[in-house]
């Protein structure tokens, strides 16, 4: 596997310690983080089975080099755009697991229009976060309910513990758009102010939905 965005390089050390994978890349745009990740791999002795490697996105990686990438702990638009740039690389693998911080809607609706199948979504929950998971593979999938890019491919059909939570999550973040462009005069705010306003009547529909 290659881990993207790797940073400390805490997943491919615990996936190769654990035996899950039998080698891994771990790759960062950045020089400092992908240093602290060496530190920690030769602390665990794995440098045999752990490659680093300095760039950007999936440009490190040759197609078919690994079967499965992860990209998580940044945001939607730069996993998208990292996808997009490498799509022949992006396509030959068996499995991409995302983990986006912020527009996750876009990228869903990346995946859906550029062939890829999100076959499995979780959330798990740090503090007051939730952060979203997609286990992707090459392939179709056709999002027929629009709630579905925010709220996770078929999240009605899996209703996640952490559903809630994250319907809660995200009206407070567009409470805090409603209130920041209440009384606005401009295009740009009445628009967002209207936006947020629909979208945290819909949510809350939901979650009526949820507790019934
Ligand atoms: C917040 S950390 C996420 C670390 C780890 N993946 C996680 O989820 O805990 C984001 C990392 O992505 C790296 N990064 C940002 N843009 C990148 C790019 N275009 N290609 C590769 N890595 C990138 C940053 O240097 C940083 O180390």
């Amino acid at each position: 596997m290659a881990d993207i965005g790797t940073d400390h390089g805490y997943l491919p050390v615990s996936l190769v310690a654990a035996g899950q994978v039998d080698f891994a890349i771990a790759s960062d745009i950045n020089a400092k983080p992908l240093k602290k990740a060496e530190k920690i791999i030769a602390d665990f002795k794995l440098e045999k089975l752990i490659e680093t490697r300095l760039g950007s996105g999936l440009s490190v990686l040759q197609p078919g080099e690994v079967q499965a990438v992860v990209m998580a702990g940044m945001g939607g638009l730069l996993i998208r755009d990292l996808l997009e740039r490498d799509r022949q690389v992006a396509l030959k693998m068996k499995k991409l697991v995302l983990q986006p911080m912020n527009n996750q809607a876009v990228l869903r609706k990346y995946l859906e229009q550029r062939g890829y199948r999100i076959i499995k979504e979780d959330l798990c929950q740090e503090m007051e976060r939730i952060y979203e998971i997609m286990v992707v593979v090459p392939g179709e999938m056709v999002i027929s309910n629009p709630l579905e890019y925010e709220l996770g491919f078929e999240y009605d059909q899996h209703q996640h513990p952490l559903l809630k939570a994250l319907i809660d999550r995200k009206i407070y973040l567009e409470n805090k758009i409603v209130l920041n462009t209440q009384g606005k005069t401009t295009a740009v705010a009445k628009q967002q102010f209207a936006v947020s306003s629909q979208f945290i009547e819909k949510l809350n529909e939901v979650k009526k939905c949820l507790s019934n």
